[in-house]
């Protein structure tokens, strides 16, 4: 084989094992006052099991990006292709969405909120209290299947959500600041969770998060958006979450290499302002 042929194959194995392909992606809202353009060429390659952490200045367009990737919004122009396949333009189990505030179903327990959407897929009754017991467990929530959602804190309610997500066995996790409303001490908790749940199920997570110490912690890919139109500014690879041993984050947040990235990354972010 050519050393020409060689390479191209390398490419074609590696574009294979790319479960999300964002190519020059641009996005402008048209409302009947303005025309904004939130997002500007935005190009990223998420390889399998990545836990890619989006950073940027408030309105710079993290979520319209994630929303893009949902199939609540279609892209201006450009391409989101999903297992090398153009994203279908409606929302899709295959990529399960954690939103800030948790959209449980009131009228449902927490059981049958996780199980949602396998009663949908009609999962046979037996498979579908497996896997329901499966993530709750997960979560940490088996105690609490018959609760309804307002029973639950704040924390509680995000795990049900991110174990309703799980049961859907989505091929990319998209999660917008899932643990911004929720205290210190119930974040980091959360953060252990997920990044244990990262570890356990090898999803792909993609993360938009407000803070750059959660981001470090959590992500194996950290992007950082200019501000709006957002466009790419940096992408750092690391990996602290594979090293990381639950209820010992705390310990790296002072690690001189993590001070000197978290600090890099917020003189970035001000710059935008
Ligand atoms: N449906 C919409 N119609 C028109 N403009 C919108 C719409 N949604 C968002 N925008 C605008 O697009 C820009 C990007 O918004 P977006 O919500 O994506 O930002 P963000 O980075 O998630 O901000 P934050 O960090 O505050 O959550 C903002 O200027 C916002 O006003
Ligand atoms: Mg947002």
């Amino acid at each position: 084989m050519s050393p020409i042929n060689n390479s191209n194959s390398l490419t074609d194995t590696i574009a294979e094992k790319m479960v999300l392909q964002i190519k020059n992606v641009d996005l402008t809202y048209q409302t009947d006052k303005q025309v904004v353009t939130a997002l500007k060429n935005i190009n990223l390659q998420i390889k399998e099991g990545s836990f890619v952490c989006v950073l940027g200045p408030s309105g710079c367009g993290k979520t319209t990006l994630l929303r893009i990737l949902a199939g609540f919004h279609q892209a201006t122009s450009g391409e989101v292709l999903l297992d090398n396949k153009p994203i279908s333009p409606k929302p899709d189990r295959h990529r399960g969405v954690v939103f800030q505030q948790q959209m449980l179903y009131p009228w449902l327990n927490i059981e049958d909120n996780v199980g949602f959407g396998l009663k949908m897929r009609k999962v046979p009754m037996k498979e579908r209290r497996e896997i329901i017991d499966h993530y709750l467990e997960m979560v940490g929530l088996s105690q609490f299947k018959k609760a309804k959602s307002y029973e639950l804190s704040g924390g509680m309610k995000q795990r049900a959500s991110i174990a309703r997500v799980l049961a859907n066995d989505p091929r990319i996790v998209l999660m917008d600041e899932p643990f911004g409303a929720l205290d210190a001490m119930t974040k980091e908790q959360m953060q252990d969770n997920i990044r244990q749940i990262w570890r356990e199920t090898h999803k792909t997570i993609f993360f938009i998060t407000h803070d750059v110490e959660e981001a470090l912690l959590l992500g194996t890919h950290i992007i950082v958006l200019s501000s709006r139109p957002g466009r790419i500014i940096k992408e750092i690879h690391s990996d602290l979450p594979y090293k990381i041993q639950e209820g010992k984050s705390r310990m790296y947040r002072g690690d001189p290499d993590f001070v000197k990235k978290r600090e890099e990354i917020i003189s970035l972010i001000s710059l935008q302002h």
